[in-house]
């Protein structure tokens, strides 16, 4: 029997669940049933919420032949970039920093091709959970595992579901990858954003999809690469990352035809602070120039007030500071 160590929540409301004969439980009453023939996976998918994105990647993935059509789109990709599949997925996991004993997350797995290199990473305490939005990709994956790897699939918690609602509390894992389905998300920020969210800080996040590198565009190799499959042609989405990604990285790979963001989850905002006074004539501090802007005056004010503040050796700010100080009455 498998037991994750890190419990799955309501992807909609955080709660806690209890697992049942027929699945998982809220306590309001509502279930996430088991998958179809698999022990203790369970299927968060709301068809219901369905955008186009994932009407599209379900057309696409969630079929009797997705997986053997997949594993050849695979062949293909890898012989055509010329590289060593196995040799790749570790170089991409390696990006995610994990020590042994530690907890990562996987998501739009396909069939879980990353995970091995990521617990190997982790080692035999360690614990990888990967999720799909397919449930025909995540059987094949059970089964797979099942069959072929059977010592480390009690390692591995599998889950269908939506990358961009995910079923876990803020910051239980200490890494998430995603590698080569995001592109088609109908909410890529949140899909990243929830990656970081359930990352704890300092944990890193990897993720990558197609997308030439931009200096390529406009070449006969570009019009080549995305004529066989528009999504080359997707930009990386670096604009999209949440305000608490730190040391970002962005890099191409595979014949510079798929982007890879990578970054450090932090807390909130950068610190900094912003209240160093500025040297020389406009002074004060960012702070006030942000925060003690004062309504406009006219050009020929502006300039008196200019005049006035060299005149007595004090930046702008410190003129104004001691002037409306006065005015108002102020010692
Ligand atoms: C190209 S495959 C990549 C699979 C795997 N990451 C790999 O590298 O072999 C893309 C996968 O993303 C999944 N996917 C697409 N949209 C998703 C979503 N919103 N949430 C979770 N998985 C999604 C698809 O079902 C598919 O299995």
């Amino acid at each position: 029997m498998i037991m994750p160590r890190i419990p799955f929540r309501c992807p909609q409301t955080g709660a806690a669940l209890t697992a049942g004969p027929e699945g998982l439980l809220r306590a309001d009453g509502r279930i996430y049933p088991w998958l179809h023939g698999c022990a203790e996976v369970p299927d968060f998918l709301s068809p219901a919420d369905a955008g186009e994105g994932q009407r599209a990647s379900l057309a696409m993935y969630d079929t009797a032949a997705a997986t053997a059509m997949y594993r050849n789109f695979l062949d293909w990709l890898f012989a055509t970039c010329q590289q060593d599949e196995a040799a790749f997925r570790r170089d991409l996991a390696a990006r995610l920093r994990l020590a042994p004993g530690q907890a990562a997350l996987v998501t739009g797995c396909g069939l879980g091709d990353d995970v091995p290199a990521i617990l190997d990473m982790l080692g035999d305490a360690g614990e990888a959970h990967a999720q799909d939005l397919s449930a025909a990709m995540v059987a094949a994956a059970d089964a797979l595992w099942r069959r072929e790897m059977p010592a480390r699939r009690g390692q591995l918690t599998l889950s269908v579901g939506d990358a961009a609602h995910l079923p876990y509390a803020d910051g239980a894992f200490d890494a998430a990858y995603h590698f080569g389905g995001i592109n088609l998300y109908d909410d890529i920020g949140s899909g990243i954003a929830e990656m970081a969210r359930v990352v704890r800080p300092g944990g890193r996040v990897v993720v990558g999809d197609e997308g030439l590198a931009p200096w390529l565009h406009g070449t006969d190799f570009a019009a080549m690469v995305i004529g066989n499959n528009p999504l080359w042609g997707r930009p990386a989405p670096i604009g999209l990352l949440p305000p608490a990604a730190r040391d970002v990285s962005l890099c191409w790979v595979l014949a510079n035809c798929f982007w890879v963001i990578e970054f450090t989850v932090g807390e909130g905002l950068p610190a900094l602070d912003p209240h160093v006074p500025h040297q020389g004539r406009r002074g004060g501090t960012m702070f006030t120039r942000h925060h003690g802007a004062l309504e406009a005056v006219t050009p020929q004010t502006r300039a008196r007030v200019s005049q006035a503040a060299a005149a007595a050796g004090l930046s702008l700010h410190d003129w104004l500071e001691q002037a409306l100080a006065e005015r108002l009455g102020e010692p």
